[in-house]
């Protein structure tokens, strides 16, 4: 049984880039509250991770190989949802990824990878759920943006930029489907522990300081930038998810986890 204000029960979820991190997360907690989930990542092997680890809360799922970047990967992931499951009631699109450069020093390569996953990867998932929500004739989106969706970083503007094009694109497809039963909103994480922070090559690596060890960046950051005090976890964006999946009328936001950091 399942908290009955927020229940799931009966809903097919596809969670995109739902193989590890927050995605996982949030694939746990739609689970948790009665929701069928399956995962689509880029790494099959973390997919079929996230995938057993649903099942083993009694709930079904799948896991589909997918490359945001690629149309026809993705049409070929709904398709696998319609044939093996019927309908898509929750959507969302958490695929992303991050690199470091000022704008003096990014190159155009590392632009058009990070705004072909970031942004054009939404853009054409929302496309291909939509066509097969319309069917159903309702359906909830949630694309992952991020604080730095509503405020700049120095060395991420290309990151920035590809954060705050998904809370635009978001507010407009929002309103083309209101009248349709489909909502559409934007989840904006603070700072959340996973690989894209964590470790040598994650973003408190990088930023260390001279004399200054990962785990020593990771608390500096976490202190320094959210109001908090400390970071947010895959579970927090879970909870989040679960609301944003279960209200009718909350569409078109943009809404942050992050210990009170943005407005
Ligand atoms: N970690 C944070 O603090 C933080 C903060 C704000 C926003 N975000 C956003 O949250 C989302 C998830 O990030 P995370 O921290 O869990 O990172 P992560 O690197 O742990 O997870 C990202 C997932 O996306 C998948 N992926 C990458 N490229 C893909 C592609 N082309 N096609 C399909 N799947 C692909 C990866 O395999 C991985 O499973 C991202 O959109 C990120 O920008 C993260």
């Amino acid at each position: 049984m399942t908290n009955s204000q927020f229940s799931l029960d009966g809903k097919i979820a596809l969670i995109v880039g739902g193989g590890r991190g927050i995605g996982a997360g949030i694939a746990m907690s739609l689970a948790k509250a009665g929701a069928d989930v399956l995962i689509a990542d880029f790494d099959a092997d973390l997919a079929g991770g996230t995938a057993a680890e649903i099942e083993k809360l009694g709930r079904r799922s799948a896991a589909i190989t997918v490359d945001v970047r690629d149309p026809a990967s993705v049409q070929a992931m709904i398709a696998t949802v319609e044939r093996d499951f019927g309908k898509l009631d929750i959507a969302v699109n958490n695929a992303g990824i991050v690199s470091l450069g000022s704008v003096a020093e990014l190159t155009v390569q590392q632009w058009d990878d990070l705004m072909t996953i970031n942004l054009r990867g939404v853009f054409l998932c929302c496309q291909a759920e939509l066509a097969l929500m319309r069917k159903g004739g309702s359906g909830r989106i949630i694309n992952t943006s991020s604080i730095a969706g509503k405020i700049g970083f120095p060395d991420l503007a290309h990151y920035t930029a590809s954060k705050f094009g998904v809370i635009g694109f978001t507010n407009a497809f929002a309103k083309e489907v209101a009248r349709e039963g489909i909502t559409v909103n934007a989840l904006c994480p603070g700072i959340v522990g996973t690989g894209m922070w964590r470790g040598d090559t994650g973003l408190s690596g990088r930023w260390a300081q001279d004399g200054e060890s990962e785990e020593q960046s990771w608390e500096r950051h976490q202190s320094a930038l959210l109001p908090q005090g400390e970071a947010q976890t895959p579970e927090d964006m879970g909870q989040l998810a679960v609301f944003l999946a279960s209200a009718p009328h909350v569409t078109g936001q943009a809404m942050a986890v992050d210990g009170g950091f943005s407005l």
